[in-house]
């Protein structure tokens, strides 16, 4: 069958992964009302599409913090590619720099900043965790520097992880899927797991780690009572981040910072003042606080706040080209997109990967080109309709 939009690679990984893993990629935190949220606020907003307007040529090129890039669609950054495809992060790197776009390299990849970069050329970011130990930050932002990467993005909503409760059920409902050796041998891990620990939660299956840590004896998750990674966020990161932080990171580090999730204008605007390069309108793909509102409907306030002296970027429920152009004529620089790059990474490798960023491309332009937009500078806010709006005709009294 073929796929015809980035949305059915979810099915197939669904079939393909262990459930343990499909369903830590796939949840969101609690009720998962943001998750939903995510995709539902899109379809809320409408089109008001411009016509006879010479759309024969079109151009979707931007830059991003000075690098030039093909589309306003960038990777986010996603733990634990390998869990999904034994290339993992290798695969990701080579189809982002294929298709000539960023891609975010996570704190928590299976594969190290060294062995992605060693994959060639490519405008990549990296996204940090600021652990308690604060030389171990400082040493895995050296090695991004070294490595090649461009910018860090500073993940801040995340000072403990969100409570994802199918990672802390996942145990009388396991159900083997083999679909390829790591996948089995990974399936292999679960089963004994499954057998010695009676209370079985997520976990990093033992042949992969947490490669950026590895050297610094913080590669693995140990099994315990909560999620696993539940319990590594608790031991690891640093409660106590504030924005005096950002201040630390920009004393240690020459590399552009972006915050990735922000969702008011209060914290846009400390933002702006704390001198960051730019802000990433995020609600962690809806994995932290449930009931936060979705990117799409929060990404207007953050961008009028910053009275756009700094770029703001939008993550979360982006799953077609009309929410890539919805999000643009709301204010923002770009998007950048998680599940859809893991789930056709899961069923496909590199060239699944490629496949969503090309659809994604490929729906954009289409819906630049039926809408009357030439480039990105064409669209404007006057091309959507939001829910919020004012209504354009007033009721008669
Ligand atoms: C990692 O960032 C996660 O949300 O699981």
């Amino acid at each position: 069958m073929e796929i015809t939009n980035v949305m059915e690679y979810e099915a197939l990984a669904k079939e393909k992964l262990p459930k343990m893993i499909y369903d830590y990629y796939a949840s969101g935190a609690e009720d998962q009302w943001t998750l939903m949220e995510n995709r539902n606020a899109f379809s809320r907003i409408l089109f008001r599409p411009r016509i006879l307007i010479d759309v024969s040529k079109i151009d979707m090129t931007t830059t991003v913090l000075g690098f030039k890039i093909s589309m306003p669609i960038m990777v986010a950054p996603t733990a634990m590619q390998k869990m999904a495809h034994p290339d993992g992060e290798y695969a990701t790197a080579r189809a982002s720099a294929a298709a000539g776009t960023i891609m975010t390299l996570s704190s928590w990849a299976t594969s190290s900043v060294e062995e992605v970069a060693s994959t060639g050329p490519g405008v990549r970011f990296f996204q940090l965790y600021v652990y308690k130990d604060r030389s171990v930050v400082t040493q895995l932002v050296k090695r991004a520097e070294k490595a090649g990467f461009k910018a860090i993005v500073l993940t801040v909503d995340t000072p403990r992880l969100g409570r994802r409760e199918s990672d802390i059920k996942n145990r009388s409902n396991h159900r083997l899927q083999i679909t390829n050796l790591p996948l089995f041998i990974a399936s292999i891990t679960e089963l004994t797991c499954f057998l010695n620990v009676p209370s079985y939660r997520f976990v990093l299956p033992q042949n992969l780690s947490l490669k950026n840590f590895d050297g610094l004896n913080l590669g693995k998750l140990d099994k315990t009572d909560d999620s696993g990674l539940a319990s590594y966020v608790a031991g690891q990161v640093d409660r106590s981040l504030s924005w005096k932080d950002v201040k630390w990171l920009k004393s240690i580090t020459p590399l552009p910072i972006l915050v990735k999730g922000v969702l008011t204008a209060e914290d846009a605007r400390i933002a702006v003042q704390s001198g960051v390069a730019g802000i990433i309108v995020s609600n962690h793909g809806a994995r932290q606080l449930d009931y936060v509102p979705a990117t799409i409907t929060a990404l207007e306030e953050v961008v009028e706040a910053t009275q756009r002296r700094v770029p703001v970027f939008l993550d979360g429920g982006v799953r077609r080209g009309t929410d890539v152009f919805k999000a643009l004529a709301l204010g923002a620089s770009g998007v950048f997109i998680g599940r859809p790059v893991i789930f056709s990474l899961a069923v496909d490798g590199e060239a699944g990967v490629r496949k969503t960023l090309q659809m994604l491309h490929d729906e954009l332009e289409l819906t630049m080109a039926l809408s009357g937009c030439r480039s990105l500078a064409e669209i404007t806010r006057n091309h959507i309709v939001a829910p919020w709006d004012p209504p354009r005709i007033a009721p008669k009294l």
